[in-house]
């Protein structure tokens, strides 16, 4: 595995490997089982696609442009050197690791930006505003660095997949973007970097978060009307006071207005000491 720091040796990289497909698998760092599986869908998926084994690139880079609160960027764990045992151990081939200077030439401040249109306004966006702009404005820098054919991003993320799919397609990048499902812990609990921020009493309580989806998918194949399952499900939240919600709706599949039948997705956005987390699944409406 080769680990590079500058986009132009990660470009001749690239350039030295188009024997096979590339897969790209772009993370933040303080890598989990959820960033793991990403590599070992990539590896699967692109060879069930075209018959070859592909090259996997990840890249490890905290982008501050996505941070909409400097304490959470100053505190967000570095484990460069576990990381990158752990990418090895799934058989990725190349690392990307940039710096700061590398991917903003001219400074973060300065540099032009993607602008992720109204979807970038709602849901994560409204908490977090210029949040998607500076993922979609990374994850542009981070295609044109490492020039895959494919990339692969959790579904955890929803909102987030979806926004780089409609990048992707809406600039022509030539890329498949693909989404690969959450992986959970025994108890429900998507895993995500945030969950190491949880002491014992709220990662208990934090079960509660994809019990509250399954609740409202339960609800809705069975016919029950979409408001009162989010309305069931809020109650049995609103039962563990740690947890504050920020949202829980039903949308359609691609994050538009929930359809009255088929499928959709339900979302939620909770704080549990001061920690954020999101999750979601995929439901089936049946018509009432
Ligand atoms: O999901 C993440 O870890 C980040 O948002 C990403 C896609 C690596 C961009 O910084």
């Amino acid at each position: 595995m080769i680990v590079i720091d500058t986009v132009q040796g990660m470009q001749s990289w690239s350039r030295d490997h188009e024997d096979r497909p590339r897969a790209a698998v772009y993370t933040m760092g303080a890598l989990h089982e959820g960033h793991l599986e990403l590599v070992r869908s990539a590896q699967l998926n692109v060879h069930q696609r075209s018959g070859q084994t592909p090259y996997v690139i990840a890249s490890i880079f905290v982008n501050p442009t996505q941070f909409t609160n400097s304490d959470d960027l100053a505190n967000y764990p570095r484990t460069l050197e576990a990381d990158l045992a752990l990418l090895e151990s799934v058989g990725v081939d190349a690392v990307f690791v940039p710096s700061v200077e590398q991917m903003y030439p001219s400074g973060t401040a300065n540099t032009i930006t993607v602008d992720p249109g109204s979807l970038g306004d709602v849901l994560e966006g409204k908490d977090r505003p210029g949040h998607f702009r500076g993922v979609l404005t990374v994850v542009n820098k981070l295609f044109n660095a490492t020039t895959p054919n494919f990339a692969f991003f959790g579904e955890k993320d929803f909102q987030q997949l979806t926004l780089i799919q409609h990048m992707a397609n809406e600039f022509n990048s030539g890329i498949t973007v693909l989404g690969v499902p959450t992986v959970r812990d025994s108890d429900g609990l998507a895993l995500s970097s945030r969950n190491r921020r949880l002491d014992d009493n709220a990662r208990r309580d934090a079960a509660h978060i994809p019990s509250a989806l399954m609740l409202v998918r339960d609800l809705v194949a069975k016919g029950v009307p979409v408001s009162d399952a989010l309305n069931r499900a809020a109650q049995v939240l609103a039962n563990t006071p740690a947890i504050s919600m920020d949202y829980l709706v039903v949308t359609g599949s691609d994050l538009q207005s929930a359809p009255s039948q088929g499928n959709a997705r339900v979302l939620i956005a909770a704080n549990l000491n001061g920690v954020r987390l999101i999750d979601n699944m995929e439901i089936e409406i049946k018509e009432a």
